[in-house]
């Protein structure tokens, strides 16, 4: 063990070592003035072990190392190889997904078998996915006159500055570094302070897989402090940000007063799940559930305004109330457990917050409303009725197990309801009628609409939001244009020869 590893122990996997220090040129090191972090067990409320803490000078030393290779040999690497440094990730996260899924287990408080089952699939599919982008990448002729040559050219941005958040650590870490990393870009990423530890398990991997120094540099700290230093840095060309939309201000505010830095960002929402009479009501009361607490609400798009057809409400509430009272919440180790703590103190204060303001407000709790146990974040699934459109609760984002559900008349209605927020990340409707289906999802104002399903997000689709929830999309080919800047070279050619 050196001074930046430790022994951490999980359930699935038992005693193991973890580098903590910063991933800077492909090795861990301390942070310049030797400062850590504890790292807590949301399960628990203990301290699973403290790892470096980026203060300004790291963030420097980060941008160096990646302005080196963005300048040195990442440039001169062929697609080809980018693309399979990408691939072989893949197979990483692959090869190592039980070791992968339990230090997130333990360190977010998602269901060891969600984290297996659907977050690191879902990173080896984005990884491999932008891996096969990454030859793919073509420019243009453009004929301007005959005795001119017009070429466009799709270059890197340069040095990348990624700031990802908790709810779901390792995926949005696959999610930044594989567009960027396809076009040929390098990257500063900085985790969130309350979920570092299964993005320095895939700082061994991405080693292991063959980037080169520098191409990659991973660093643990506050957003306040290693957070603010990147969006305001000078060398780096571009950030790409996830969370809240009060930072994501920040940010660009940041990026406006120092080197214009390229933004794009993904933030919060509000999004409205609407259950038409003629909807199958197996299906979507599972779906609206889904919607709602997978994740432990803790998701950018959750389903967190349900509004249902007034013929069928009395049915529906009745039967999602027993549904999410049934949802299992408890140890994110335990094999049926579909719902785990929330991620930190501050977020379970928050929420329950805002289950007080709803009570406060004259909202009625149809289930749950109360901590589970007296160890550990977990808040029960809880659904409130009786609420009105100006609500705190129906319209700031809770980013817990925690939803709102109202009646509405028609089409025009609930169109106009749903519309009703400054958020448009993402949306649903469940109907049998493909005229309703159709006409619905063209209405609103949100960057993803699921019809009879929810939160199936897919690597091969954009995904990111209207109005306030942010500004560019990830995933699919169109998180390709947030990493590449074009080039025109016109050249003048001599004599125009032609026989
Ligand atoms: P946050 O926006 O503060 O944190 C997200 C990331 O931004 C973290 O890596 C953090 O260190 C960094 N950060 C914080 N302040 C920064 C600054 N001034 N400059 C640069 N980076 C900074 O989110 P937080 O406080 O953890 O959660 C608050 C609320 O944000 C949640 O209740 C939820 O509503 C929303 N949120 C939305 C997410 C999404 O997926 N869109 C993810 C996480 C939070
Ligand atoms: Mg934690």
């Amino acid at each position: 063990m050196s001074d930046v590893s430790v022994k951490i122990k999980t359930p699935q996997t038992g005693e193991i070592e973890l580098n903590t220090g910063l991933f800077i040129n492909n090795e861990f090191v301390k942070s310049v003035d030797g400062k850590t972090f504890e790292v807590i067990n949301p399960s628990t409320e203990e301290v699973i072990c403290s790892v470096a803490e980026a203060s300004e000078k790291d963030v420097d030393l980060a941008v160096s190392a990646a302005r080196k290779a963005f300048n040195g040999p990442w440039r001169k690497e062929t697609p080809e190889n980018r693309g399979k440094l990408l691939v072989k990730l893949a197979e990483l996260f692959e090869k190592n997904a039980e070791l992968l899924a339990a230090v997130e287990a333990l360190d977010n408080g998602k269901a060891f078998s969600m984290a297996k089952n659907v977050d690191v699939p879902g990173c080896a599919g984005c990884l491999r996915y932008y891996g096969g982008w990454a030859d793919k990448i073509e420019g243009k002729v453009v004929d301007t006159a005959p005795d001119t040559f017009n070429y466009i050219r799709k270059e890197p941005i340069g040095v990348c500055g990624q700031i990802i958040p908790w709810n779901f650590p390792l995926l949005m870490f696959s999610w930044k570094i594989g567009p960027a990393i396809a076009t040929g870009n390098t990257i500063v990423l900085k985790t969130a302070e309350q979920t570092p530890l299964s993005a320095l398990v895939a700082c061994q991997l991405i080693k292991e897989a063959g980037f080169p120094p520098g191409v990659i540099n991973v660093i643990s700290g506050f957003g306040k402090v290693a957070g603010a230093a990147m969006s305001a840095h000078m060398d780096i060309d571009k950030i790409a940000f996830t969370g809240s939309t009060v930072v994501g201000r920040q940010i660009m505010k940041a990026a406006a007063g120092s080197n214009l830095k390229k933004v794009t960002l993904e933030l919060g929402g509000k999004s409205p799940n609407i259950v038409f009479a003629d909807a199958d009501l197996d299906e979507a009361i599972n779906w609206v559930n889904f919607g709602i607490y997978f994740n432990h609400g803790q998701c950018c798009c959750a389903g967190s305004r349900i509004y249902v057809e007034e013929s069928i409400y009395d049915k529906f509430i009745e039967r999602f109330r027993e549904r999410a009272s049934q949802n299992t919440v408890g140890d994110p180790f335990a094999k049926d457990t579909f719902q785990g703590p929330q991620v930190s103190q501050l977020q379970f204060d928050r929420i329950m917050g805002y289950i007080e303001e709803g009570k406060k407000d004259g909202a009625t709790i149809e289930t749950g409303g109360k901590r589970k146990g007296d160890k550990g974040y977990f808040i029960e699934p809880t659904i409130f009725s009786n609420v009105t459109e100006d609500m705190k609760i129906q319209q700031e984002e809770i980013f817990g197990p925690v939803c709102t559900i109202s009646k509405f008349k028609n089409k025009a209605d609930v169109i106009k309801i749903a519309n009703n927020t400054s958020y448009g990340l993402a949306a649903a409707l469940h109907t049998q009628n493909l005229t309703t289906a159709i006409e619905v999802a063209n209405a609103l104002r949100a960057g993803t609409v699921w019809v009879n399903t929810y939160n199936t997000l897919h690597w091969q689709l954009p995904f990111g939001g209207y109005k306030e929830s942010g500004i560019g999309r990830e995933l699919g080919e169109a998180a390709l244009d947030n990493y590449l800047q074009t080039k025109t070279v016109s050249i003048r050619l001599g004599d125009i020869l032609f026989a």
